[in-house]
């Protein structure tokens, strides 16, 4: 950009055209925002709204570079400048110690063994299993708003499905499932502050867990061959690696994880996703007809777009440099964290052909909406499922489907991490 970045300190010039961030217009259109320091200030320094100071990282090819870098920890509690920052926006109290100890939050070694372990019990094999169920929830939660011609799909719709997936999933049973329903209502309310409703539901999903997990073990010992349809916590209680199993407490931490990451990513992904479609009928109706005949590649290559254009994780979470480096021309000194922000790179136009639109049929979508490196989505084969079926039994059963709002109307959840809408209201002509 030709502006002399100063050497040696991690500090930057400010510019009197930037935007602003994080303000209600950036949470409503973050893209403008982005393109101006993808342009200007690609590695950009910036005060965050917890106070913290934090480098946003924009460029596709950068964002790609960070993602895999290793001297970006994810472990806070490598830096006690981190732990700080990171203290501010993350789950206070006792239980860091053990929920938090799961894999967004650790480096190799004990990354690498506790992915391989979990990676042994969620196997594309035991989602692809899963399929049924999930069409039977869609469906069912369909049913539920059909005859009256109206809904808000974040409610109804986007929010319940992937709960409800997940705690089968990991075999919590059917009337334990409504609290759970609850308690990650009351996560994604208070947006993942440290403020009383999140530690609470924290605490009872922990406890919930604890319990859940210690009688799977006792069941376990009774049954030692696999089961058929056995369910994701029995799996990881049993997998084993060169004889190492999870302990009780890395089990709960992981149903956690597993449970937070594939929650409200997925119910954002359903929502922008439709959102996205209903504001472009052309694309819509590309959708539409490949639903008709039949053609399952144009849904997953959809889907695929649909999470580039505008997916659920805006920012990628927490990394902390844990040596002085410099990434494209930016000094970052040893500590500070580095926010890789997935929105922005997954609309360079260094990388994507007119990035701004939104086109069902691109090619060569290599996008970041799952992350990269190490610590690249383990749930990715769920979440295509989910919103795969999701969005076309939605469009098959509701063709009339419109929004029944002004888009200036609708609100966005103002999070650092996650891109989602508060409602999405609709109306369809119901049969
Ligand atoms: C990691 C996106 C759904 C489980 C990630 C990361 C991204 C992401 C970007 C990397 C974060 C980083 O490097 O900072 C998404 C999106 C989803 C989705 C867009 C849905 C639409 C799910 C689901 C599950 C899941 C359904 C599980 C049930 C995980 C886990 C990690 C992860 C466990 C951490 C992996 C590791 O650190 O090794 N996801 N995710 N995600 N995701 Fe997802």
């Amino acid at each position: 950009t030709g502006r002399g970045y100063r050497r040696g300190v991690s500090e930057q010039p400010r510019d009197s055209s930037a935007p602003t961030l994080f303000t209600w217009e950036f949470a409503t259109d973050p893209y403008p925002a982005y393109a101006w320091l993808r342009e200007h200030a690609p590695v950009h320094r910036t005060t965050l709204p917890s106070g913290v100071d934090a480098w946003l990282v924009t460029r596709y090819a950068d964002a790609r570079k960070a993602l895999a870098d290793p001297r970006l920890s994810k472990n806070p509690q490598r830096h006690s400048a981190a732990a700080h920052a990171k203290g501010k926006v993350g789950i206070p109290g006792e239980q860091r110690a053990d929920l938090m100890t799961h894999l967004l939050n650790i480096d190799p070694p004990d990354h690498t063994r506790l992915r391989r372990l979990v990676s042994k019990a969620f196997t594309p094999r035991r989602v692809a299993a899963f399929t049924p169920r999930v069409q039977t929830l869609t469906d069912q939660l369909i049913d539920a708003f059909e005859e009256r011609g109206e809904a808000d799909l974040i409610h109804e719709f986007a929010f319940p499905l992937p709960i409800y997936a997940i705690c089968d999933l990991l075999g919590v049973p059917r009337e334990d499932q409504d609290d759970f329903r609850d308690w990650a209502g009351a996560m994604i309310r208070h947006g993942g502050g440290p403020r009383g409703g999140v530690a609470r539901a924290v605490k009872r999903i922990r406890a919930y867990l604890g319990g859940l997990i210690h009688r799977k073990r006792l069941e376990l010992v009774e049954r030692r061959e696999e089961e058929d349809g056995e369910d994701l916590i029995s799996g990881l209680i049993r997998a084993s690696d060169h004889g190492e199993h999870l302990t009780e407490n890395e089990a709960a931490a992981m149903a956690f994880i597993l449970l937070f990451a594939g929650f409200e990513t997925t119910v954002n992904l359903i929502g922008n996703g439709v959102y996205a479609l209903l504001r472009h009928p052309e694309q819509r109706a590309v959708m539409q007809r490949a639903l008709e005949e039949g053609d399952e590649r144009l849904l997953a290559a959809g889907v695929e777009e649909l999470l580039r254009y505008d997916g659920p994780v805006e920012i990628a979470t927490w990394r902390f440099a844990t040596e002085p480096l410099t990434l494209a021309g930016q000094r970052i000194a040893e500590g500070e964290p580095v926010l890789v922000v997935l929105a922005a790179a997954d609309r360079d136009p260094e990388r994507f052909a007119e990035p701004d639109l939104l086109d069902l049929t691109r090619r060569d979508n290599q996008h970041l909406g799952y992350g990269h490196g190490i610590h690249y989505c383990l749930g990715a084969p769920l979440a295509r499922l989910e919103a795969q079926t999701a969005i076309a039994t939605l469009l098959r059963r509701l063709p009339g489907l419109r929004l029944a709002a002004d888009p200036e109307d609708l609100r966005w959840r103002g999070g650092l991490i996650m891109r989602g809408l508060r409602t999405l209201p609709v109306t369809w002509n119901s049969a």
